[in-house]
């Protein structure tokens, strides 16, 4: 990985003190290790090089034993204190050696919506008396395929208590996890998601049958987003690719005995793949190739459109790359729908030798995916748009920041940014030839992040970049004045900088003509939770919450009435059913007290109690608070403890004031959003299904599923 590069950004840090050796002092309750001596050692030349070396640390003992602390911190120089400061911050650091393997159980909403209270109940239970580790997380991006669980290097989805002893067993065995078949054969082509919710569902194991078969060449695309027929099988054939799904291991001897390589008849054969509803109502745009190439092929990128965004920016001048972008009304798609434009343009006039490109993977949202989906499936997009923004603005470096949930998509990232640079769309370690043949430089370098939401949060996330805790700046100054090393930097959501290569490829004018009001463009929607089919739906602003819920996501999987929707995450407020005509608008959304954030939908059935999702968003606010302020801090622990009070059924309406009062205080005196957004969902669960809210004991709690 090309690190070295950031080296010239590391501006604020002057002064390094040369590495040396752990002393007597440092070490004293056992030997120093010389491979985490050699760890610390490697890292000390990186930009920001503590986190990393955490990282790594970890991975080689399991842990990260607290008598290295002074040698960090002489290394990284850093005081003890803020070496610790880091170390405990970040949930997935652990300085005590687990007492067996790790296993990940998602606890955020979309999972709750499909039972997964149940499954980390009993994730727990278990916990107490096998030799796992049960870690709790807020999301593993299989959000339409709950309740999930990672252990071991693998994702399982769709898991119910039966299904987390089976993982724990294996876990506690420590079973191998199977090889990934990649991109491999000959013969005729069928195609096998590599996508991680598609190897959740055991497209690995159908891609190892398929490969058994002599004249099968199995290409591992990325998802076509239907997420619900994972693994889809695609063969090409000389009608075009016919799809199957979903398809099983056991499924491929009766699949090839129908003819599966010409395109033949069988109980799970859905037709021609473009055809299908899902895919012909959508107006792909930044989904356009995702599904449809290799993505570890920047050949078979290339030759669906790749790169000509960036050459068409490379033959303009930057100021005009900035006005097009400007022109097309793309708005940031992490959340905050700012204009992108107006954010290139001040970081291209503002003066400075050094600039950075930022790009924000960190996809926290419940109910969130396509950022993992772009990355898996299209990576070169993302590296694309990345360079454009670089050449637009005047920056030599690019990060991406990815957050540790998401493996197979740090991995495909890897992957690509070492072929785009072997390849001379990027620069190398000692690399100065220019991109694409051109005079301008541009590194790309990743950093993966270690379990905190906040760090998702602009200015938390250059914190950590610069490996320090993931704590909240104040603005102004603004990222685009001060940001990455109080360098001027372009911070955007992974899908607004993707976009960035279609609003150069096809023009301004294309992108701008799609839309709805000041929403121009398209919205990569992501339908979760408990809905009969989920996955990303790509459509122009405009399409309603009931068109995405009750006719493209089939109403609810259960089959139950649907009850409440939470658009836009965990800060997101919930709908119910007579809001659902709200159109896919950043302004219409606004206006309806809502938010659409990064376009997630979690759907519940009827049997969700809304005063245990109500809690729940207090909970996560007091779990992933960064703790800079205290209406934030304060404010989402006594929450939890006044619905605590209300579920009791203790002065319920007391208690019931002094929580609006509450909200009130988050909303207008946080300094971010985590903390001032957290009423919405509060407030929305209130105001809409107030009958969750009554004055009796709430003794039989359920949030969902059937829970
Ligand atoms: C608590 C919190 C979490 C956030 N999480 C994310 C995230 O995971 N991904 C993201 O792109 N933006 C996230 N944002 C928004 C970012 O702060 C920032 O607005 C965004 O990265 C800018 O990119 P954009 O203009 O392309 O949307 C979050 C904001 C807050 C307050
Ligand atoms: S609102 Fe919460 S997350 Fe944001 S700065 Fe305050 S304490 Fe940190
Ligand atoms: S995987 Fe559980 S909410 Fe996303």
């Amino acid at each position: 990985m090309p690190e070295k590069g950031a080296e010239r950004g590391r501006t604020l840090r002057k002064v390094r003190l040369r590495w040396s050796p752990l002393s007597a002092n440092d070490v004293t309750h056992h030997t120093p290790d010389p491979a985490i001596e050699a760890i610390i050692r490697s890292h000390a030349d990186w930009a920001g090089g503590l986190m990393p070396a955490l990282h790594a640390m970890q991975h080689h003992a399991g842990y990260i034993d607290r008598a290295y602390i002074p040698l960090l911190a002489r290394t990284f120089n850093l005081s003890v204190t803020e070496v610790h400061g880091v170390i405990t911050f970040y949930k997935d650091f652990r300085t005590t050696p687990p007492k067996g393997p790790i296993v990940q159980v998602c606890r955020a909403e979309a999972c709750i919506s499909r039972g997964g209270k149940a499954v980390e109940a009993r994730a727990v239970e278990l916990g107490a008396t096998e030799p796992v580790e049960i870690e709790e997380v807020f999301c593993l991006g299989l959000c339409a395929q709950g309740p999930s669980v990672a252990t071991g290097g693998r994702m399982y989805s769709n898991v119910d208590v039966a299904g987390i002893e089976t993982i724990i067993g294996s876990a506690v065995r420590r079973e191998p996890a199977p090889v990934v078949p990649p991109t491999s054969g000959d013969g005729v082509t069928v195609y096998v998601p590599r996508d991680a919710a598609a190897r959740a569902a055991g497209a690995d194991d159908v891609a190892a049958a398929l490969l058994a078969q002599p004249g099968v060449r199995v290409v591992r695309n990325g998802s076509r987003g239907m997420l619900w027929l994972e693994p889809l099988v695609e063969v090409v054939t000389a009608e075009g690719r016919i799809a199957y799904g979903p398809v099983t291991a056991a499924d491929v001897p009766s699949l090839l005995a129908a003819g599966l390589l010409s395109g033949g008849e069988h109980a799970l054969r859905l037709g021609p793949t473009d055809s299908l509803p899902w895919l012909a109502q959508q107006q792909r745009v930044t989904f356009a190739r995702v599904g449809v190439i290799d993505p570890r092929d920047a050949d078979d990128y290339v030759a669906h459109g790749g790169m000509a965004g960036l050459r068409a920016a490379l033959a303009m001048a930057p100021s005009d790359v900035v006005a097009a972008v400007t022109d097309s009304g793309l708005r940031g798609r992490g959340g905050a729908a700012f204009p992108t434009g107006i954010k290139l343009r001040t970081v291209l006039d503002t003066p400075s030798e050094q600039k950075y490109i930022v790009c924000n993977a960190d996809e926290g949202d419940s109910g969130s995916f396509a950022d993992r989906m772009l990355i898996e499936g299209d990576p070169f997009q993302l590296i694309e748009g990345m360079i454009i923004a670089g050449w637009a603005t005047g920056a030599s470096d690019g990060f991406v920041y990815i957050r540790s949930e998401y493996p197979d998509a740090i991995e495909t990232m890897q992957a690509a940014i070492a072929t785009a640079e072997t390849l001379g769309w990027l620069n190398g370690v000692g690399s100065t030839a220019g991109v694409l043949g051109s005079d301008f430089q541009f590194r790309l370098h990743m950093r993966v992040g270690a379990g905190a939401y906040i760090c998702g949060e602009e200015t938390a996330l250059m914190e950590s970049i610069e490996g320090r805790r993931g704590v909240v700046r104040a603005k102004p100054p603004l990222p685009a004045i001060e940001g990455l090393w109080g360098k001027p930097t372009v911070i955007n959501n992974v899908l607004s900088l993707a976009a960035l290569a279609s609003v150069l490829a096809d023009g301004a004018a294309a992108y701008a003509s799609l839309g709805h009001g000041r929403s121009r463009g398209t919205q990569v929607v992501q339908v979760a939770g408990n809905v009969a089919r989920g996955g990303i739906f790509e459509a122009a602003f405009g399409i309603t919450v009931r068109e995405l819920v009750d006719v493209i996501g089939g109403g609810s999987a259960t089959g139950r009435p649907g009850r409440a929707v939470q658009v836009g995450g965990p800060l997101g407020a919930y709908l119910e059913p007579s809001q659902f005509d709200l159109p896919i608008d950043y302004e219409a959304f606004a206006a309806a007290g809502a938010l659409l954030g990064h376009g997630s939908i979690v759907v519940f059935d009827d049997t969700v109690d809304m005063l245990g999702m109500a809690r729940f968003a207090m909970e996560f606010c007091a779990a992933e608070s960064c703790g800079k302020c205290t209406p934030c801090r304060i404010g989402s622990t006594r929450g939890v403890e006044l619905i605590d009070k209300i579920i009791a059924g203790e002065d319920h309406d007391g208690n019931m004031e002094i929580l609006m009062d509450l909200c009130e205080v988050m909303a207008d005196a946080s300094l971010c959003a985590m903390g001032g957004f957290t009423p919405l969902p509060v407030r929305s669960a209130i105001a809409h299904f107030a009958a969750d809210f009554g004055d009796q004991p709430h003794t039989n709690l359920t949030t969902g599923a059937n829970a």
